[in-house]
């Protein structure tokens, strides 16, 4: 872990932060100075996650709810304001992998169900966290994609298909906000090994990992320290912008 304090006196929302790869980027953006709002809908792990924040000395709160709720992302806002008086870096890390299964066999509400999570629930933070940061002109703003928005994954339509969004929102976004203070980034992992996995079969699980070249999986740490150099004010000439993090699976 770094000893540099790139984010000191900074404030950070990362969403679903109660494990995986959310909580190793509130980790990575809180041993660096940060203060944490942490977001999660299960509140054991989400409770679990900010005071174990606490106990590395890094300070945080935890807002409970749904990113899909417009409510949620107020509140997460709301708290880091009231609580610190500003919002530096939003980190738009919740996702769901939702099941696997041809487009014919899947029901028209898993992929409503994924859409819920992993692309309104960005565009609903983005909404709300951009106004505060605009106010003081800086931000940094990363969402966290996936390798199956660029490629497609079959047997995975609404996982990709959302993830997808989330490429084309950062874009625009970014493209929104150029002139500004506020950089929009975005990183596309390939298979990270985290607790996601549990929600893909074992099948799908091995044809991800045989498409890397590298042969191996991703760490939590690995992308932590990618989604740092975005959330900071290092991060100046890039926005709009999609980051690979995929052991060389990926190719454009
Ligand atoms: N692990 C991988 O292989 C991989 C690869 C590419 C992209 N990603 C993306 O990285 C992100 C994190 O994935 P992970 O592997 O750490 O997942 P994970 O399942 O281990 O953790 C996700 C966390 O988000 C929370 N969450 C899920 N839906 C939520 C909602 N609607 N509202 C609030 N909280 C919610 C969960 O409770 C959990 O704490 C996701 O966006 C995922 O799509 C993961």
């Amino acid at each position: 872990m770094t000893t540099e304090k790139r984010f000191e006196d900074q404030v950070a929302i990362v969403t679903g932060a109660g494990t995986g790869i959310g909580y190793g980027i509130a980790k990575r953006l809180g041993s660096e100075g940060a203060r944490i709002v942490v977001v999660d809908y299960d509140t054991k792990v989400g409770e679990q996650s900010a005071s174990e924040l606490r106990a590395r000395g890094i300070e945080s709160r935890f807002v409970a709810g749904d990113v899909g709720e417009e409510a949620t992302a107020e509140q997460a806002v709301a708290e880091a304001i009231n609580t610190w008086g500003r919002l530096d870096i939003l980190v738009n890390n919740a996702g769901l992998g939702g099941d696997t299964g041809n487009i014919w066999e899947l029901p028209i509400e898993e992929m409503d169900r994924i859409y819920r999570t992993n692309l309104r629930g960005v565009y609903l933070f983005c909404q709300k966290a951009i106004p505060p940061m605009l106010e003081r002109d800086y931000g940094r703003i990363v969402n966290i994609g996936s390798i199956a928005g660029k490629e497609g994954n079959p047997r995975m339509v609404p996982y990709s298909v959302t993830k997808a969004g989330v490429l084309a929102l950062t874009k625009s976004v970014g493209k929104e906000l150029a002139k500004t203070g506020i950089r929009v980034n975005c990183v596309a992992p390939a298979l990270i090994q985290t607790k996601i996995h549990d929600q893909f079969t074992p099948e799908q699980v091995q044809y991800l990992t045989d498409r890397i070249p590298m042969g191996r999986l991703g760490d939590i740490a690995e992308v932590a320290a990618m989604v740092a150099w975005l959330a900071s004010s290092e991060c100046s000439f890039s926005t709009g912008a999609v980051f690979d993090i995929s052991g060389g699976r990926a190719t454009y």
